[in-house]
């Protein structure tokens, strides 16, 4: 994909559904009873995975473009598939359906590409062996072999790294367990999961404790269909957002945004630094909060606040947004420091040295650090760089091919589809 500098971009987009919570719509769906219709599913190659492997387990699901109807078969209705379950590039898809699978009374494989297959799996593994799941993986890697027929027994798990898909996992996996199942987690992550699970009638227990936050299931509990509608994918916003906020008289609208609070600082974060960001009619829709944001761009960007650092708690809040803050940083007073930020070693790519090394290579001065990287306010110029294979890297990076001198060249940039196809087409569309 080869991409030149912009002046500004301006028009209304309507984004492709989120995708953390199509997965759930999905998955919660097929694991209910009745029938549910699925409005604005994502149209991430994710997301297919998650419905391709679900019809693998017997899931009757009918798809016409955003819309997903999906016959539900209660908790342990799936029917043993002949063949192995294929993740794809989806992380999500692997952790959420290792904790389902593991209660079933059938064995399933769950396998992925070459760089899923490389990502850690021991902090899905090491809770469902405690409830009593048996499951084999070479040095804890994909492929995952579930044994079935194993009772499940209740857990009290405290997640050591802040995860949402091993929260996830594991409350799943307590909807079939023996009794009462909970997740302590110390850096609260996105709570789709407990807000979908509301949704489709499940009562989740949630407390504040002194020590983080406490989300508890009943394994006796039941999902019940129910229609819903996604927001659009606010970490697919995040390009246009910052696009947008660093090119000079550009006006973008981006109706019916995710907004939940546990998953947009993105948002915060660019205002922090000065992008003037208007959220209007603000809503529900599935139990997640949602708005339209309009974004007006002014460039010279620098920071309100007394530091340019992010770091800590709010870094599990924005860890998707990172390699197109990198990007963001390259374009602001003081630049931009991550910290604390070592699970992006383990994304998709390692988001860390992908951004280090295509940021270099586009003359920007960057430190790499073992959790994070530092990035100055740079003149950025059109080299060839990579994706690396991962979406978020193919996108941030046709955004920093838009502020740059020259043209850019991005290797194997089709692989944004995995989390938004229409991409390229778009940013084109709003290119002025
Ligand atoms: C996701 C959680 C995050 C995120 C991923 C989607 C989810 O991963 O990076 O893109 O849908 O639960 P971790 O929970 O492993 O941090």
């Amino acid at each position: 994909m080869k991409i030149r500098p912009t002046q500004k971009l301006r028009g209304e987009i309507n984004l492709p559904g989120d995708k953390s919570i199509s997965h759930r719509a999905a998955l919660f769906a097929a694991l209910a009873t009745g029938e549910t219709r699925i409005e604005n599913f994502a149209t991430s190659a994710d997301c297919a995975s998650t419905l391709s492997c679900l019809e693998q387990l017997g899931v009757e699901i009918k798809r016409e473009n955003s819309t997903v109807v999906i016959k539900g078969v209660g908790k342990t209705g799936f029917q043993k598939s002949e063949n192995p379950l294929d993740c794809g590039n989806s992380g999500t898809t692997m952790r959420l359906l290792a904790g389902i699978l593991a209660a079933q009374n059938f064995d399933s494989v769950l396998t992925g590409d070459e760089s899923l297959s490389k990502r850690p799996m021991r902090r899905v593994i090491e809770p469902l062996a405690q409830m009593n799941a048996s499951i084999e993986a070479a040095e804890n890697h994909a492929p995952l072999k579930i044994f079935g027929n194993n009772p499940l027994k209740s857990v009290f798990f405290e997640p050591k790294i802040a995860s949402a898909q091993v929260k996830s996992c594991v409350l799943l996996a307590g909807l079939n367990s023996d009794g009462k199942t909970s997740v302590l987690e110390k850096t609260p992550t996105r709570d789709h999961t407990e807000r979908m699970l509301r949704w489709f009638g499940v009562a989740t227990e949630e407390s504040d404790a002194d020590n983080g936050r406490l989300i508890t299931v009943s394994g006796d509990a039941e999902l019940r269909a129910k229609d819903l509608l996604i927001p659009s994918d606010v970490s697919s916003a995040a390009f246009f957002l910052v696009a947008a906020a660093c090119l000079d008289g550009s006006e973008i609208v981006l109706p019916n945004v995710g907004l939940n609070p546990t998953r947009n600082a993105v948002v915060e974060v660019l205002k922090d630094f000065g992008a003037e960001i208007e959220i209007l009619n603000l809503r529900e829709t599935g139990n997640e909060p949602a708005g339209e944001l309009r974004i007006s761009g002014k460039g010279n960007l620098r920071s309100r606040l007394s530091s340019n650092v992010l770091r800590g708690k709010i870094i599990a809040n924005l860890i998707d947004e990172i390699p197109i803050l990198a990007v963001f940083g390259t374009q602001i007073e003081g630049g931009l420091e991550i910290r604390e930020a070592s699970e992006l070693r383990v994304k998709e790519s390692d988001r860390i040295k992908s951004v280090v090394e295509n940021l270099r290579k586009m003359n920007a001065t960057v430190e790499e650090f073992e959790d994070g990287f530092r990035v100055e306010k740079s003149r950025l110029k059109g080299a060839k760089v990579q994706s690396f294979g991962d979406h978020r890297i193919a996108m941030a990076f046709a955004v920093a091919a838009l502020f740059a001198e020259g043209e850019t060249e991005i290797e194997d940039a089709e692989c944004a589809a995995v989390s938004f196809p229409a991409f390229f087409e778009i940013l084109q569309s709003v290119a002025k």
